[in-house]
């Protein structure tokens, strides 16, 4: 149990008091935190919460954490691998050794990444699916990391959506994993600046992508087309992209593949600047721009793949009631079938009411509690 204040208190875990109010229960304790619940106890003045577990576990997935730990390894083993060979390069010829030393282990470590992304492929090959633990993403904390961990499944989702043969798609995760990995060589205070960017800021910001590529082109072992997905990703079809301002069949299917993944999964992220969105408003939004900043085929099975609220997700009605997800529509990813499972006082219910959101205009998606 743990005490919160209200505005930091987290949506989805027990109540562990009664709260009243004018002689009138506002929450019950073993009810769960919604949003409903927690905008009236601010309306009631109430400034404290005592609040236990989430209600809604992790959903556990042994090949999901597995996945997101080692990817996180391997990138960080890259990091610092190039950062080395890098200070090597400008020192004297003494260190001659240790650099083919530093750029042998690269070149390995670049290989393992390739190895693990061809064992995904492998996955979504066999499984029709591909996962990775979201709690165990959290808790990898840098944004970065978890960023580039979603874009390159999500990407790898749409390669396969594509008809990609298990070769292109190990080009094209790659590329994904690795898109944004140029932003380790863009000063700290402005990689991680928590306010928006100056114009200054953002013009060395934008630098990341041919970092990126530039890194990746001088390794052997990685194909010129992943490269290139550093390069691009960035670019968007009406030339309106940077860093070369590229247009339509410029750029390369897979820049635009994951153009189309960096930008979702970054709307959707709560950043210290921004609100985060809902995942059908993300889509939403790629959506307006298909044949202005995003190919029309891309963001079609983008749509037809990436279901904002998969079977399973947990979510908040604007009635105030938690319903857990239980059958897509494509052609409508925010109304879901759902079933209800408490009442819009956050009460536990049997076997709750199943609503079809596409039937039942009143009812609509407020927040996603648990992907
Ligand atoms: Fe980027």
């Amino acid at each position: 149990m743990k005490r919160f204040q209200i505005n930091d208190a987290e949506i989805g875990r027990f109540i562990c008091e009664n709260i009243k109010e004018e002689n009138k229960y506002v929450v019950t304790e073993g009810a769960v935190l919604t949003n409903h619940l927690k905008n009236l106890l601010i309306k009631f003045n109430v400034s404290e919460i005592t609040l236990g577990e989430f209600a809604f576990r992790e959903k556990y997935n042994e090949r999901g954490t597995e996945n997101a730990n080692k990817l996180k390894e391997l990138l960080v083993k890259v990091i610092e691998l190039e950062k080395s060979f890098e200070k090597l390069k400008i020192v004297n010829e003494k260190s001659k050794q240790l650099k083919v030393k530093v750029k042998k282990e690269k070149d390995q470590t670049y290989q393992y990444i390739i190895n693990y992304v061809s064992k995904l492929v492998d996955e979504l090959m066999y499984y029709k699916t591909l996962t990775v633990d979201t709690a165990t993403l959290r808790k990898l904390e840098d944004y970065t990391f978890s960023h580039s961990v979603n874009v390159c499944i999500l990407s790898l989702r749409i390669g396969y959506a594509l008809n990609y043969d298990k070769d292109k798609l190990v080009k094209l995760g790659v590329g994904a994993l690795l898109h944004d990995i140029g932003k380790n060589w863009i000063p700290k205070e402005i990689h991680y600046k928590a306010g928006k960017f100056s114009k200054e800021e953002y013009e060395i910001m934008k630098k990341h992508s041919e970092i990126g590529y530039k890194l990746m082109k001088e390794n052997t072992s990685v194909p010129i087309t992943t490269a290139h997905v550093a390069y691009q990703h960035h670019e968007r079809i009406d030339g309106s992209g940077y860093p070369r301002r590229l247009c339509g069949n410029e750029i390369l299917e897979f820049g635009q593949i994951v153009a189309v993944c960096d930008v979702y999964d970054a709307i959707l992220a709560k950043r210290p600047y921004k609100r985060s969105y809902l995942p059908h408003e993300a889509m939403n939004i790629i959506v307006e721009d298909k044949g202005i900043l995003f190919n029309d085929k891309v963001v079609d099975r983008f749509c037809l793949n990436i279901f904002p609220y998969e079977k399973g997700a947990i979510v908040e009605l604007n009635t105030g009631e938690v319903a857990c997800v239980i059958e897509n529509k494509i052609e409508f990813p925010d109304r879901p079938l759902v079933k209800k499972i408490t009442t819009s006082y956050g009460l536990f219910v049997d076997d709750g009411d199943e609503v079809d959101l596409l039937s039942n205009s009143n009812y609509k998606i407020v927040d996603l509690i648990r992907s």
